[in-house]
């Protein structure tokens, strides 16, 4: 396992996506749990980001068998309550001990519209409610290519941190994954990872100044495994991962959360 040379805890976080239901997250739970001992929740941060109907019956379980794994959710509405039909609140996960709300995963940008106002509020709404958003920023290819990634993430960063005080940057977590990246088997490269994770951190100085940018964790995210973990936690500026489809095998995951 890699010592990193700061204080920020690392934190590796499973994004299940639309799998598993709640007998499924429950046996696959309890087998990653299995694999994890005391020593490693001392050294990362485990978080696992369900679906909603899997929330209650996990958090049931890490209650009664006192196993030290955060939950995440994959997204939330930024209201209290209301007339918003199919939509869940902060207020409701923060009641299911959630701790942690992936805000503006690609998946929801480019499949269900949100936009940087719309995660900007969702980032306000769930530090209103003592939970910690992963606010996740990331290029196209075709941005890449072009040479505008580190323009397209900086705006996403600036608009989605808008209002948002120094102190809460602080405890945030940002997840930078090149949405060319996900699910494609195509990892960025540990250089390019690393390069875009600390242009990250400058932009947050820049925002929010340098207290709050080197306290702040920044994952990457897109196609983490087992065998690339190890490389990208080596990397100064990377504090963890965002892991889509690995996170769903409990022995993947549990490797991943030993960085390899
Ligand atoms: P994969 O690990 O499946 O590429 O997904 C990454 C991701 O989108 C995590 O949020």
């Amino acid at each position: 396992m890699t010592t990193k040379q700061n204080d920020r805890m690392p934190i590796i976080a499973g994004n299940w996506k639309m799998n598993h239901d709640h007998y499924q997250a429950i046996q696959v739970t309890q087998k990653l749990s299995y694999q994890l001992d005391k020593t490693d929740y001392e050294h990362v941060e485990v978080v696992i980001c369900p679906p909603f109907t899997d929330l209650r019956s996990l958090q049931t379980m890490l209650d009664a068998d006192r196993i030290p794994m955060a939950l995440g959710a994959q997204n939330c509405f930024h209201e209290d309550s209301g007339a918003y039909t199919g939509e869940v609140s902060p207020g409701m996960l923060a009641k299911l001990n959630v701790k942690y709300v992936i805000v503006g995963h690609s998946e929801r940008r480019e499949i269900f519209g949100e936009t940087d106002e719309t995660v900007n509020l969702k980032v306000k709404a769930v530090l209103k409610y003592a939970m910690v958003p992963i606010l996740c920023v990331g290029e196209t290819l075709a941005e890449r290519e072009a040479g505008g990634a580190e323009a397209k993430v900086a705006a996403q960063l600036v608009a989605g941190l808008a209002g948002v005080s120094k102190g809460n940057i602080a405890t945030l977590v940002v997840a930078y994954e090149p949405i060319w990246a996900i699910g494609t088997g195509r990892t960025a490269s540990t250089e390019d990872a690393q390069a875009m994770c600390a242009f990250i951190r400058k932009q947050v100085e820049e925002i929010a100044g340098v207290a709050a940018a080197q306290s702040l964790r920044i994952q990457y995210g897109g196609s983490v495994k087992p065998g690339n973990i190890g490389e990208l936690m080596a990397c100064a500026d990377i504090d963890g991962a965002l892991v889509g489809g690995a996170s769903l095998d409990p022995d993947d995951f549990a490797r991943i959360v030993r960085f390899g």
